[in-house]
């Protein structure tokens, strides 16, 4: 089993918009369950993130094509990377690579927190002015 350090922490994932900051901490809850070790049940996990984060970037996508976006290309192609992601890792997880579906899930919020720093706070921004 590989040796893990603890996930970064929850540094700026809100930015300052209800119902985006409403998803980002749902996202954290359910990435918090996927990195507890006491639960370890990464099938039905890892199918809750997936669920999640299709919500998750089906809703911002929604808000940027209401208010006409200027930047709607590339989130959309950050949001794509990461929902190819998640279909991978849980092929992996198929496949019995439950080393790389820890990695992944550690990994994930290093990934979150610039996405949500970079993207999400420009998008919010634009959204609350
Ligand atoms: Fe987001
Ligand atoms: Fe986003």
């Amino acid at each position: 089993m590989t040796k893990l350090g603890a996930p970064v922490r929850r540094t700026s994932i809100l930015v300052g918009f209800k119902p985006i900051d409403d998803l980002h901490r749902e996202f954290e809850d359910i990435l918090d369950a996927l990195n507890d070790p006491a639960e370890a049940d990464y099938g039905t996990h890892l199918l809750a993130l997936h669920e999640h984060l299709l919500r998750h970037c089906a809703t911002e996508e929604s808000f940027m094509l209401q208010e006409n976006y200027p930047h709607y290309a590339r989130h959309k192609r950050a949001h794509e990377q990461l929902l190819e992601s998640i279909s991978q890792i849980r092929r992996q997880f198929d496949a019995g690579e439950i080393d790389a579906v820890r990695r992944y899930a550690h990994d994930l919020m290093n990934w979150f927190t610039l996405h949500a720093s970079a993207e999400d706070a420009e998008l919010a921004a634009y959204l609350k002015g």
